[in-house]
């Protein structure tokens, strides 16, 4: 079909008459949005599906679609559903691009541990050019739920704990995937998730109900959606939990209060999978066409999947439950997104099957995984076992050695085949390393076979498991140094993957005493998409790289650390609990009115654990590297500021170590007594400095009264006089201050 792109142009004038020239049922399957599955292959249309609003004339008219097509297949259906569309409206195509489209990057969390926004704006830029020739249009990403309980599997894909950082990289991955403007070459729409508080599930349970007091939810949750949504964000997307009460997808003054009429948002709102039906079995709505009525007063423009809308809108409209306005009005965003993204002058957009050969997994993305995975890696632990040393006898033992799915389960079109292995990277140096591998155990044993759904694993006889742990015994005591590669499998984390407890699969336990017990020279490599509980592996080992699920190039990166091609910089955007107990466990809580220090002790009537402390293992803002930094001259350029001033804070860091590396260098500030109490600190700032060793750097922050402001008692937001605590240092459990007071 050839499309007169210039007489297809939209202005907002010809957007709202194309509104009203459309017809009723044209407008209500606007907000359907159904999968791929039903365009490419013949799904039958059973009488269920039918009687739910899914019918071969609402597929037709459907305004979206989620799922991969590819660009050729994508242009046919473009093509044929343009054609046979009233008013030739063209379909919006939708997907979960979340870490990466085919060349896959460190998963969401481990980017947080970049500390580098900047890296995944460069990061998303990549998944847009991916997916936009291979005509997507939208990806459900940047999803900005602030997690404070690791039991919770979707932490591996939100950026953390802290209100701040994932503000910042909400704005980075939003300007990375939209660029300047969706309508440009290689720029897709993003959508940030899932509005609101999906990240506080109770007990960290998935879908659980959310109970947060409203001046948390905006003190430390709401941010974060908000810096989207002033970086532009096309489109938002509800979630799944009640928030106090009432399910979000049903929630008016979050939806068109606080979202739309506060935040200012004027895009696309979408519900989550099935939410809006959902609403029923919250025992929020009696059917579902209650369901429907109230999702779409709400402010809910598009129903993921379920056809509710088009089985009910038209008899709610008929019924006055719900204005045909309010149809209209999110007929007209969506038509405007379309128009945003240029669909209707140009119905393919980037599509292109010559490109999506090109483009796809091409040497320079590879190169920006790498670098994201490098710069992701938390040095945990190291007594001086690791970096590697040249002609060292090094035994690689693990299931994650030769692991190749270690791109975390929302890389959904993640390949083994494209992704680097820890044995691959480190077949390319053999020549300066006597490498010996050995498997040891699969990720999971028999006695691990709850930890994901449905039975994925292949089970190992009881003799092939004896068989690979002996192996590993043997390379384990032949060797100079181990590398033990051992986690969570990449279906332990993410949707519907909360766990009660955070320690390993049993099995590598039972490995990783065998090889201590051989030789304790252990450097142990950890896979995973949450913080975990890593007591026992930080007893039995001389050093801990937590690589998280570091993508396609892992195993390269991996290796380079090893070798010290790169040291290790990245920061915990999340605490690493001491044991699961401590959960949900935080940096930036409150003092309570008995506090615990454990300097001064004395535990009872304080607020503190019996058994356990009250410190996560390692805390939010932690990471080592191979240089060893030193923070001195902390002071500040006055200590009093007025208001419209500003104070500088300096430090000097010195790599006071042997190899070079960078520092994330972290500006806390504490508001030492506030009319809402304050947190014990709370991150303003961060810097990276790259030092020599010996070599010594000033850093400075700029100290705003920006940053003094939270969230009061009547919800306003303001700074309040008085003193405060300046904290520059390596993580959030620096300690030394110097003070200024707010005039
Ligand atoms: C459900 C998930 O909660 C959401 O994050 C995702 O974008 C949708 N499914 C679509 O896959």
């Amino acid at each position: 079909m050839t499309i007169d792109r210039k007489e297809r142009a939209m202005d907002q004038q010809k957007l709202k008459e194309l509104v009203q020239d459309m017809s009723l049922i044209e407008k209500i399957n606007q907000l359907l949005q159904v999968t791929s599955g039903f365009f490419i292959d013949d799904v039958e249309l059973t009488g269920p599906i039918r009687e739910n609003g899914i019918t071969e004339q609402s597929i037709a008219q459907a305004g979206s679609v989620i799922g991969l097509l590819g660009a050729k297949k994508y242009k046919e259906i473009q093509d044929a559903y343009i054609k046979n569309h009233p008013h030739n409206i063209p379909l919006l195509i939708m997907l979960d691009v979340i870490n990466g489209f085919r060349t896959i990057f460190p998963i969401p969390l481990a980017q947080g541990a970049t500390f580098e926004p900047e890296l995944s704006k460069r990061c998303a830029q990549i998944a847009a050019k991916e997916s936009a020739v291979s005509g997507v249009h939208v990806t459900f990403a940047p999803m900005v739920d602030l997690v404070r309980d690791a039991r919770w599997g979707r932490v591996m894909e939100s950026t953390g704990e802290d209100t701040k950082l994932n503000s910042d990289f909400a704005i980075a991955m939003v300007e990375g995937f939209q660029g300047t403007n969706v309508g440009e070459e290689y720029s897709i729409a993003a959508c940030v998730k899932h509005f609101a508080a999906y990240g506080a599930p109770n007990g960290g349970r998935d879908y659980n109900t959310v109970e947060l007091s409203e001046n948390t939810l905006r003190g430390y949750y709401l941010p974060a959606y908000e810096a989207a949504v002033k970086a532009g964000v096309e489109m938002v997307m509800t979630s799944f939990n009640t928030l106090n009460g009432i399910p979000s997808t049903g929630n008016q003054w979050l939806n068109r209060n606080v979202l739309r009429d506060e935040m200012g948002f004027d895009g696309v709102l979408i519900s989550d999978w099935a939410a809006i039906e959902e609403l029923q079995y919250h025992g929020y709505a009696k059917d579902r066409k209650e369901a429907a009525g109230l999702a779409m007063n709400a402010g809910v423009d598009i129903d993921m999947m379920t056809g509710i809308y088009s089985k009910n809108l038209e008899s709610l409209i008929e019924d006055g439950t719900v204005k045909e306005e309010l149809l209209d009005e999110a007929v007209l965003r969506i038509l405007n997104l379309k128009n945003k993204l240029g669909l209707f002058e140009n119905p393919y957009k980037d599509a292109d099957e010559e490109k999506e050969k090109e483009i796809i997994l091409c040497e320079e993305h590879r190169k920006v995984s790498l670098e994201a995975a490098e710069k992701s890696f938390v040095l945990l632990k190291n007594d001086g076992i690791l970096p590697l040393k040249k002609r060292e006898k090094i035994a690689l033992i693990g299931p994650f050695v030769s692991e190749k799915e270690i791109y975390g389960v929302w890389s959904m079109l993640g390949r083994p085949e494209d992704t680097v292995s820890i044995a691959e990277a480190a077949d390319k140096v053999r020549m300066d390393y006597e490498f010996t591998f050995a498997k040891g155990c699969n990720i999971l044993g028999a006695e691990d076979s709850n930890l994901i759904p449905d039975q994925h694993v292949q089970e190992p006889s009881k003799e092939d498991e004896e068989r690979m742990l002996q192996e590993a015994v043997e390379a384990a005591k032949n060797a100079d140094k181990i590398i033990l590669a051992i986690g969570e499998h990449r279906r332990m984390s993410g949707e519907s993957a909360s766990r009660s407890d955070l320690t390993l699969p049993k099995i590598q336990y039972k490995l990783l005493d065998a090889i201590y017990e051989v030789n304790p020279n252990i450097a142990v490599i950890i896979f995973t998409g949450r913080p975990l509980d890593l007591r026992e592996v930080s007893e039995k080992s001389k050093a801990i790289l937590n690589v998280w699920l570091p993508g396609t190039e892992g195993g390269t990166a991996i290796l380079n650390t090893l070798i010290n091609k790169v040291s290790p910089s990245g920061k915990l955007p999340m605490s690493f609990p001491y044991c699961v107990g401590q959960v949900p466990v935080h940096y930036n809580e409150y003092f309570t009115g008995r506090p615990y220090d454990p300097k001064t002790g004395g535990k009872e009537y304080r607020s503190n654990y019996r058994d356990i402390p009250n410190t996560p293992l390692y805390p939010f803002g932690y990471g080592l590297s191979y240089a060893k930094f030193q923070y001195d001259d902390i002071k500040l350029s006055k200590d009093i500021m007025s208001i419209g001033e500003t104070i500088d804070a300096y430090v000097t860091v010195k790599n006071v170590g042997e190899y070079a590396g960078t520092e994330t260098v972290q500006l806390y500030i504490r508001d030492c007594i506030g009319s809402v109490v304050r947190p014990r600190k709370e991150l303003k700032g961060y810097q990276k400095v790259t030092l020599q060793p010996g070599e010594a750097k000033n850093v400075t922050f700029e100290i705003t009264e920006e940053m003094l402001r939270f969230c009061k008692d009547d919800l306003s937001f303001g700074s309040e006089k008085g003193e405060f605590h300046v904290y520059l240092g390596t993580d959030s459990s620096t300690e030394e201050y110097v003070s200024f007071n707010l005039n």
